[in-house]
């Protein structure tokens, strides 16, 4: 017996169930998620990411941060996530509109960081915990990218975003360490993630 039309059935209908499954129906769920507008100031969240902001996404992509940091605020009754101060709410997905793709992370080493500009929004603060994250954090098991920042000697006039470091830390007399342009774009990047708006109509977790 030829059993070949049913085979290609077969074939056909388990392709395009899974396309139903995973392109039309995420894409009718998801495929117009728009920005929320806050009814007071007007301003439009999430806002799109600068130049800068997104060279410092490369750089997050590039050196791997997002193999211990996830980026997803969970919810769901018996989740600990807006427990650990990770932020207000559970993530929705307008958080990621601007982001191509979304950096979700799947390990959690360390804190989730999708609210980490909102939580630590000290741009020096981020310097010296990248540059050496015992500084900032003793005991932290992050390891140090000390190379995104260069010593120098001081010129004629020491520079203003020189990393305020202090004793065991600090450079050789006459030397200072300073942010590279990575360095510089990757903490303009932390900053801007800040998803604590509010989500008008969606649960808080
Ligand atoms: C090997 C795992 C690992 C990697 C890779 C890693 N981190 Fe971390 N990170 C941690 C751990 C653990 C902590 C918690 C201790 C601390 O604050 O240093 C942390 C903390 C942080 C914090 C502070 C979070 C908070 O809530 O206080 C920031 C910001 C951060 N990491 C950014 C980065 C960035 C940016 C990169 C990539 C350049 C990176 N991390 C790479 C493990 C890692």
């Amino acid at each position: 017996m030829n059993r070949l039309p049913t085979l290609f059935i077969g074939l056909f209908v388990t392709f395009a169930a899974a396309w139903v499954g995973l392109v039309l129906f995420p894409y009718r769920e998801l495929g117009d998620v728009q920005p929320v507008t806050d009814p007071f100031t007007g301003e439009s969240h999430p806002r799109p990411y600068t130049e800068n902001e997104l060279a410092g996404r490369d750089v997050y992509r590039a050196e791997g941060c997002l193999y211990c940091h996830s980026q997803q605020v969970r919810g769901g009754r018996y989740n600990a996530d807006i427990e650990r101060g990770w932020g207000p709410r559970r993530s929705h997905p307008v958080d990621y509109i601007h982001d191509r793709p979304a950096l979700l992370g799947t390990a959690r080493i360390g804190p989730d960081l999708i609210n980490i500009g909102a939580r630590e929004p000290r741009e020096m603060w981020h310097h010296l915990h990248l540059y050496n994250p015992a500084i900032t954090s003793p005991g932290s098991n992050m390891p140090p990218f000390g190379y995104l920042y260069r010593t120098q000697r001081i010129g004629d006039e020491p520079s203003p975003d020189a990393l305020p470091l202090e004793g065991a830390w600090a450079p050789p007399e006459g030397y200072e360490v300073v942010p590279t342009d990575r360095a510089r774009a990757l903490v303009a990047y932390l900053l801007s993630l800040d998803r604590t708006y509010n989500i008008p109509g969606t649960p808080d977790r």
